[in-house]
């Protein structure tokens, strides 16, 4: 256990021992000695760590934090710590309607004010869920108190008849063999359970395992911590360790801001081309380095990460799941190979005081099938590609998921992405998507390109993730099941499909994909990273002035969040913060 520094002073003894405020000592004092703390704890210089709960009966992705906090307790007061353990507003990626999207930013703000506004000297972020980890990362750079983030692991492996099923993933499949006729509506759902086998979040590389690999690859978890299943003994070990070493922390007064520099941003976009990484990566990502003040930007992840390799054979990219990533070593493996080959900055610090190098010295590839070594990748420069032209500034594109028949079909030379052109179908928003899908008159054919506009976070309360769209189901019959797809909404982080998608400024807010028409021809050049309408400036000039008579508003708002964070959220490219958020840094 290291020393206390004698230069700090611990900020929750403003509220348990404050001489100079007898009044307001005594009353926070007695309301905490209430629950069964003794006086002589609150005030004996021991740090109090918040456990920042995430788990709930709604939160099914994280509730085995509710066990593993047993542990994290343990190891905060083997250190000298005392833990109080708050419950965070819930966020259950799938279960949420709108779209779980809408409640980042509010468990953002809601975790701000709990560690801005209570006696805590640090906190444990329980992750897990997709936007469970931006948004307890995001808090914590806010408000900048010693943080470090426990993962609650993948499940275990799905399988069905011999074969493995990646949560999430095995939908996108499923639903195309239910649209096929090959399934009936309950092989669907038992097929789709299958998936889903334990406690855990995503055992795919979805936004979960991402997110959970990113926080470690930041440093802003425990080594290793990442991708060790829910249920392995290992998780509750990590959990213990992760206990003691937040009140180290404390002590040391590490924070945030010593650990999310632009370095360890720049390492975390390089590990998310390696493994793969969720198109949502760049949104959440984005969004932590805004509040913790460093300057991060879509043109920062062609630059850093495009030229990375894919070596993470996971699902959707590629076969395998979560217990055979740790198995295989997890992200220490990814961020040796990449680190030993040049392509990280070992010097970024961590939660555990070490740099990311020290860290890592030991990590090896345990299996080479699943991680593969930088000598034979699953795919080459498999960064987020970032496109541009006249309908829109920014969107990103996952090439690593673009399938050897996808690109035989589309591309003129399929290793060199080059380009290709098609007729647009236009849907504004999801429900006219899912109505009209089917429907012959579209005349949808394998040339097609798919455009969905109104799913921003302004078109579309929280940006809804529909930008993967499946083909008519008649299409699928005739084999083929993916066709392009543009939009400026998201899609889901277990999705294979190579969209180009998080297009800003989105359709509502003034971008051009407003102005596109159905039957238009559209470019996508993936050489020049662009797309554009092959249509004149007059023309685009004219469509403007016809909009700005009849301007598009998207669905009612439901609730007053929804009001409110159409009004207050930035674009994808920023991060989707709400922008008067990012002054507010540093605040503890
Ligand atoms: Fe929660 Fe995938 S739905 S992790
Ligand atoms: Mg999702």
């Amino acid at each position: 256990m290291s020393e206390q520094n004698p230069k700090i002073s611990l900020r929750s003894r403003a509220w348990f021992d404050n001489p100079a405020l007898p009044d307001m000592t005594a009353l926070y004092l007695e309301r905490y000695l209430n629950y069964g703390l003794s006086m002589e704890e609150l005030q004996s210089d021991r740090p109090i760590i918040g456990i920042a709960q995430t788990g709930s009966d709604l939160s099914p992705c994280n509730r085995h934090h509710i066990v593993l906090a047993e542990r994290v307790r343990d190891g905060i007061r083997e250190a000298g710590g005392i833990p109080i353990e708050f419950p965070c507003h819930p966020i259950q990626e799938t279960g949420k309607r709108p779209t779980a999207g809408l409640d980042r930013n509010l468990a953002y703000l809601s975790l701000v004010e709990t560690l801005f506004g209570y006696p805590l000297d640090g906190v444990v972020l329980t992750i897990g869920c997709d936007k469970t980890t931006p948004a307890c990362l995001m808090a914590a750079a806010t408000v900048n108190i010693p943080a470090i983030a426990l993962s609650v692991g993948p499940m275990l492996n799905g399988n069905f008849k011999g074969e493995r099923t990646g949560s999430g993933t095995i939908v996108w499949k499923a639903r195309q063999m239910l649209a096929a006729g090959e399934i009936d509506y309950k092989g669907f759902i038992k097929l789709v359970a299958s998936s889903a086998p334990s406690t855990g979040f995503c055992n795919t590389m979805g936004t979960a395992t991402t997110m959970n690999s990113l926080a470690e690859a930041l440093g802003m978890s425990l080594p290793g911590n990442a991708a060790i299943p829910a249920p392995h003994r290992d998780r509750a070990e990590s959990a213990y360790h992760t206990g003691r070493q937040i009140v180290e922390m404390v002590r040391a007064d590490r924070k945030p801001s010593d650990i999310l520099t632009r370095s360890a941003f720049l390492n975390a976009i390089r590990v998310n081309s390696a493994i793969g990484g969720s198109t949502n990566a760049p949104i959440h990502l984005n969004a932590i380095a805004r509040h913790v003040g460093v300057e991060l930007s879509l043109a920062d992840w062609e630059s850093h990460g495009a030229d990375i390799p894919l070596l993470v054979n996971l699902q959707p990219a590629g076969e395998y799941l979560g217990e055979d990533y740790y198995r295989a070593g997890g992200v220490p493996a990814v961020m040796g190979e990449l680190y030993r080959a040049g392509l990280l900055d070992g010097e970024a610090l961590t939660v555990n005081g070490r740099t990311v190098a020290q860290n890592i010295a030991e990590a090896v590839i345990e299996d080479e099938d699943v991680i593969r070594p930088l000598s034979s990748p699953l795919r080459p420069a498999a960064g987020l590609t970032v496109l541009s032209g006249n309908l829109f500034d920014a969107a990103v594109m996952k090439k690593s998921v673009i399938s050897d028949a996808f690109r035989a079909r589309y591309l003129a030379n399929p290793d060199d992405l080059e380009a290709f052109e098609g007729n647009v179908v236009v849907f504004d928003g999801p429900e006219d998507y899912h109505h009209r899908i089917d429907d012959p008159a579209l005349g949808i054919t394998d040339r097609s390109i798919l455009v969905i506009r109104g799913a921003g976070p302004v078109g579309y309360p929280g940006g809804a993730e529909v930008v993967n769209m499946r083909p008519p189901a008649a299409l699928i019959r005739a084999g083929i099941d993916a066709l392009p797809c543009i939009g400026d909404g998201r899609q889901s982080g277990t999705s294979g499909s190579p969209s180009i998608l998080n297009a800003s400024p989105e359709a509502a807010a003034g971008g051009g994909l407003a102005l596109l028409r159905t039957g238009d021809i559209v470019r996508i050049d993936l050489k020049t990273r662009s797309v554009n309408v092959l249509v004149s400036d007059e023309e685009l000039d004219r469509r403007r002035a016809e909009n700005a008579e009849n301007p598009f508003s998207g669905p009612e708002s439901q609730t007053p969040w929804h009001e409110i964070a159409r009004r207050e959220t930035g674009q994808f490219a920023g991060g989707a913060v709400i922008e008067s958020a990012v002054k507010y840094q540093r605040i503890a």
